[in-house]
C-alpha cells in the first residue's frame, strides 16, 4: 500500500499525452502495458489499493470493481464523455466520484457524425469497395446515385453539446434541423440554428437524416426500436455516434434489407465491438470502429482531463468534470 501522500492511480489502458507525467508526479500510477482491455481478473487485481481508478469505456466498473480496489477509493475518472459503463448507484453507495471527459471531444465527435452522414448520403463505402475490389465500373447517369445534402432535414436526437456541434455543421451544408429532447435545449443555440422541437416520432417521421446523439441511459436503451423505425421515410438515413444500444440493430438490418430505410452509418455497436451479422452483409450501411473521438489531439485532451479529475479527488479539491450521482 503506498503512503497516503502518494496516493495509487490505477490506469486501465494507454494514457497518451502528458496525462501519464501528471500523474506520476502525484503518486504511484499503475499502468498496464497492454492497449487492449485487461481481462477481468486482471483488472480485479489491477486496481487493488487504488485512491483512482482512470478507465474507459469497456471497463465494467460495478460493485465488485469497486470492492476490489478497497476503501481507499476516491474517484472513477473515465476518459469518455458517456459512462453506461459505470455504475453509478454502486459509486455513490460507496462515497466515490465519478467523473466523465466532456467538452473536450465535442468537435472530433460531430466531425465524424458529418463524415458519416457525408458517406452515406454520398455512397463512399460502396464506392470505395467497389474500387478497391477491382469491380469494373464506368461513369455513368445512373451509376451510384446518392442524394444532396442541400435543403433537407436532420432530425437530431439529443440536441446537446455534440448534436449542436452537428447542427451547425448540417447547416453549413444547407440543412435545416429539427430536434427531440428530452429537457429543452439551450435557447440561443435553437434561435442560432433556426431548429423545430418535435417529439421523437414526429421528428422520425419528419426527417431525411436522422442523428443520435443522446446518452445510453435505461430510458434511452432501444430506443430506436422497430416501431420506431417504421416511422422513418424509406430515402432517409440514420446515423448512430453515440451508442449502439440505442438502436435495435436486428431491426435495423431488417429495415435496410428490406428498402424501408435508405442507409445508415454506424460508429457503435449495440454488442460492441461484434457487429450484428446481418449489417455486415449490407451495402448501404456504413460501419467505423467506434472512432467518433478517435484524433491525437482530442485523445491526448480526453486522457489530461481524467487525469485532472483523479487529481483533483485525491487532493480534495473541487472535481472539473464531475458526473452527477443518485443519492444514497
Ligand atoms: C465517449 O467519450 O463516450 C466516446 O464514445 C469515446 O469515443
Amino acid at each position: 500500500m503506498p503512503p497516503a501522500d502518494r496516493p495509487r492511480f490505477a490506469v486501465t489502458g494507454r494514457l497518451p499525452g502528458p496525462a501519464l507525467e501528471l500523474l506520476s508526479a502525484a503518486g504511484e500510477v499503475a499502468d498496464p502495458v497492454a492497449a487492449t482491455p485487461l481481462p477481468r481478473g486482471e483488472l480485479l487485481e489491477h486496481v487493488a489499493g487504488a485512491a483512482a481508478i482512470v478507465c474507459f469505456l469497456y471497463d465494467h466498473v460495478d460493485a465488485e470493481l469497486l470492492d476490489a480496489a478497497g476503501p481507499g477509493l476516491r474517484v472513477v475518472a473515465n476518459v469518455a464523455v458517456g459512462y453506461d459503463n459505470v455504475d453509478l448507484g454502486a459509486a455513490a453507495e460507496r462515497g466515490v466520484a465519478v467523473t466523465n471527459t466532456p467538452g473536450v471531444l465535442d468537435d472530433a465527435t460531430a466531425d465524424l457524425a458529418m463524415a458519416l452522414l457525408l458517406a452515406a448520403a454520398r455512397r463512399l463505402g460502396e464506392g470505395e469497395r467497389l474500387v478497391r475490389a477491382g469491380r469494373p465500373w464506368a461513369w455513368g447517369m445512373d451509376f451510384m446515385l446518392g442524394r444532396d445534402l442541400r435543403g433537407k432535414r436532420l432530425g437530431i436526437v439529443g440536441l446537446g453539446a455534440i448534436g449542436g456541434r452537428v447542427a451547425r455543421r448540417a447547416r453549413a451544408f444547407g440543412i435545416g434541423i429539427a430536434y427531440a429532447n428530452r429537457s429543452a435545449a439551450e435557447p440561443a443555440l435553437v434561435a442560432e440554428l433556426g431548429a423545430e422541437r418535435l417529439e421523437l416520432g414526429e421528428l422520425l417521421a419528419s426527417s431525411d437524416f436522422v442523428s443520435l446523439h443522446t446518452p445510453l441511459t435505461p430510458q434511452t436503451r432501444g430506443l430506436i426500436s422497430a416501431e420506431r423505425l417504421a416511422r422513418m421515410k424509406p430515402e432517409a438515413i440514420l446515423v448512430n455516434t453515440a451508442r449502439g444500444p440505442i438502436v435495435d440493430e436486428a431491426a435495423l438490418a431488417a429495415a435496410l434489407r428490406e428498402g424501408r430505410l435508405a442507409a445508415a452509418a454506424l460508429d457503435v455497436y449495440e454488442h460492441e465491438p461484434r457487429v450484428h451479422p446481418d449489417l455486415l452483409e449490407l451495402e448501404n450501411v456504413t460501419l467505423l470502429p467506434h472512432l467518433g473521438s478517435a484524433t491525437v489531439e482530442t485523445r491526448e485532451a480526453m486522457a489530461t482531463l481524467a487525469a485532472r479529475n483523479a487529481l483533483a479527488a485525491v487532493r480534495d479539491e473541487p472535481l472539473p468534470t464531475p458526473v452527477p450521482l443518485p443519492t444514497t
